[in-house]
């Protein structure tokens, strides 16, 4: 069905004569053909997870190792958010192929968001292409362009609503066995950023997808006048980095760090409590869903807290990866006072896995940090943030110096040593995943001065 209506497609294309007549259906399928007069959009768009997205080794050796346990059950459920067109063309159908399966039909190209038509649910990617030749945005009166039709779309425009539910119907997982695995769309809709009221409502893209003072379009023979708002940013940063060579991979780290750097609010307070107390609040003021959201049975997130005494030496710590053991998960630390922010996904006899397909259970929203879902200061929801004490009995007085921080990995270590094992990923990709700084959570409190520090303070609300 699918590859006739792009038979149908390409065969109509091919009838009309050339002239103003935009490119062909298949060309404009091809991210490629893009670059020639959005470079800006492309460029960031290819260092993408996006673009990674049926690349990503893990994904591979996890997609071949569910296809296994599960009989080729699994089918296209995989591939069909991380290399939508190829599923759609019949260019694979499990996702065992894609190293045959030509680049550009990869991922989560251009063609798959600018056109959309449609929307036919709330998750596993219900997204119908048009398969014609017109890119949908958020522009009424774009100017024309030599290469393809264009069309206003809500689905496509960062300042509507619809456009949150267009990233939704990916960022929003339930798996075979019907497990809602991940819940970034579902997250959003409970957040004051879901308002109806369109003065009040952020979309997904308002925060993914920045403005900058460039043109949309360039080239010869193009005159595309500069718009108030510019051009919106492609990096579609998160959390997520290549870990094989790939562009732009510069540009994805500093685009990371930026995001994550306004998403917390923290405190830090040494308090005489309980014989002696650290306690550490965070406030998830910039995000709008849990943070972290999303593959969280994947992510790890914690809080590291360390006190030093008047020498220097650590007298108090946790969620301290050791120097020396760097390609430790903090859940295997060992540590009693550990602050994972996370959902413990659980197979059918109630073991720890992050294998979707085995996923029986999943405690969301566990220990993540919620949102803010509410405006109104009378309202038991309207405080969010989240306090965590650890701790020093009879320390106090050696305590001189307290550092507080979060840090968040993409993907633990033990799920690449097992797929290595297991002989489903070759590669030892472990050097190459990241454990980002959330810039923002950073604090330190000395003696001496107030029980509590934060950004903007003593005194600390
Ligand atoms: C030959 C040049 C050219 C090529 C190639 C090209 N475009 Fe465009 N595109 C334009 C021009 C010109 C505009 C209008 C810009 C404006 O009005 O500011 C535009 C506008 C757009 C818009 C905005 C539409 C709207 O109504 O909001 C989208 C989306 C878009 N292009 C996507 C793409 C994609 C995806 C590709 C590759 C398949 C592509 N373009 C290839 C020239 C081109
Ligand atoms: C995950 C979905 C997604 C992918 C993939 C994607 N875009 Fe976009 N794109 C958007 C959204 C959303 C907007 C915002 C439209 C608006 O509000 O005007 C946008 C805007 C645009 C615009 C209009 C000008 C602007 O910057 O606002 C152009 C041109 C464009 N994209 C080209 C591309 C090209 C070229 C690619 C691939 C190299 C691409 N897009 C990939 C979602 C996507
Ligand atoms: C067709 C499915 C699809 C759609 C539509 C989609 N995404 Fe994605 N997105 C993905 C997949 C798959 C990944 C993960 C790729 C990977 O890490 O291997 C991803 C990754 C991301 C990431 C990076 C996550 C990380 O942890 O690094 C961000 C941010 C993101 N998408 C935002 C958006 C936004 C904003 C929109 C809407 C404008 C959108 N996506 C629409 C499928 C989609
Ligand atoms: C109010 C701004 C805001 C809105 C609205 C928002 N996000 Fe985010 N999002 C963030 C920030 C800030 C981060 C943390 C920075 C980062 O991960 O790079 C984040 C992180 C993410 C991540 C990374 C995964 C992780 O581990 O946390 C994904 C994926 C994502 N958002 C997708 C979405 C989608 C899809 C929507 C809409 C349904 C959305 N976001 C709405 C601000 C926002
Ligand atoms: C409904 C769409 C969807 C389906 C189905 C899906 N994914 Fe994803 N996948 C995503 C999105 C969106 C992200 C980015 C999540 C985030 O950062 O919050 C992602 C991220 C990933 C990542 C990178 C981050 C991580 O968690 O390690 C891997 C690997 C991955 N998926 C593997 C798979 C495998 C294997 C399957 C099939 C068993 C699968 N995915 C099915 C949408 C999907």
């Amino acid at each position: 069905m699918r590859a006739s209506a792009l038979a149908v497609a390409l065969a109509l294309t091919a009838l009309v004569a050339c002239g103003d007549e935009p490119l062909p259906v298949e060309e404009l399928m091809k991210p490629e053909t893009c670059q020639q007069c959005h470079p800006n959009h492309f460029t960031e768009w290819s260092g993408s997870m996006h673009a990674y997205a049926a690349d990503d080794p893990v994904f591979l050796a996890l997609n071949k190792l569910g296809q296994e346990e599960t009989n080729g059950e699994l089918g296209g459920f995989c591939v069909q958010c991380h290399a939508p067109l190829a599923l759609q063309l019949g260019l694979t159908t499990d996702g065992l192929n894609l190293a045959d399966v030509p680049q550009w039909a990869k991922g989560v190209g251009c063609y798959t968001c600018h056109n959309v038509v449609e929307i036919t649910g709330t998750h596993n990617n219900p997204l119908r292409l048009a398969m014609d030749q017109t890119m949908r945005g958020g522009l009424r009166d774009a100017v024309e362009s030599p290469a393809h039709r264009t069309a206003y779309s809500p689905l496509v425009d960062a300042e509507s609503q619809d456009s949150s539910a267009m990233c939704g119907t990916c960022h929003d997982i339930i798996t075979p066995a019907g497990v809602h695995l991940e819940r970034t769309f579902a997250e959003w809709q409970t957040t004051i950023f879901a308002q109806p009221d369109p003065r009040r409502h952020v979309s997904c893209a308002s925060c993914h997808m920045v403005v900058s003072t460039d043109v949309i379009a360039e080239g010869p023979g193009l005159d595309v006048p500069l718009r108030p708002f510019g051009r919106r940013e492609h990096t579609f940063a998160g959390i997520d980095v290549a870990l094989t060579p790939w562009p732009e991979t510069e540009a994805q780290l500093a685009a990371i760090s930026r995001d994550l750097k306004g998403a917390l609010l923290p405190r830090l307070c040494v308090l005489p409590a309980d014989a002696g107390r650290i306690d550490y609040r965070l406030d998830n003021i910039g995000t709008g869903h849990m943070f972290p959201t999303g593959a969280t049975a994947d992510r790890r997130a914690w809080a590291e807290i360390i006190a030093y005494d008047a020498q220097d030496q650590i007298v108090f710590s946790s969620g301290v990866i050791p120097m020396n053991e760097p390609y430790t998960d903090p859940e295997h630390l060992g540590d009693p006072n550990l602050w994972a922010l996370g959902t413990p996904a659980r197979d059918a006899d109630g073991q720890p896995t992050e294998l979707f397909w085995r996923v029986a259970t999943i405690d969301h929203p566990g220990t993540l940090l919620p949102p803010a879902v509410t405006t109104d200061p009378m309202d038991p929801d309207f405080y969010h943030a989240v306090e965590r004490s650890f701790p020093v009995p009879g320390l106090l007085a050696q305590i001189q110096r307290v550092t507080a921080r979060v840090l968040i990995r993409p993907v633990p270590y033990a799920l690449v040593e097992d797929l290595m094992a297991s002989g489903h990923l070759e590669l030892d990709v472990r050097p190459q995943i990241p454990t980002h700084l959330v810039e923002g959570s950073v604090l330190e409190w000395t003696a001496g001065g107030d029980a509590c520090v934060c950004p903007n303070g003593p005194p600390c609300p």
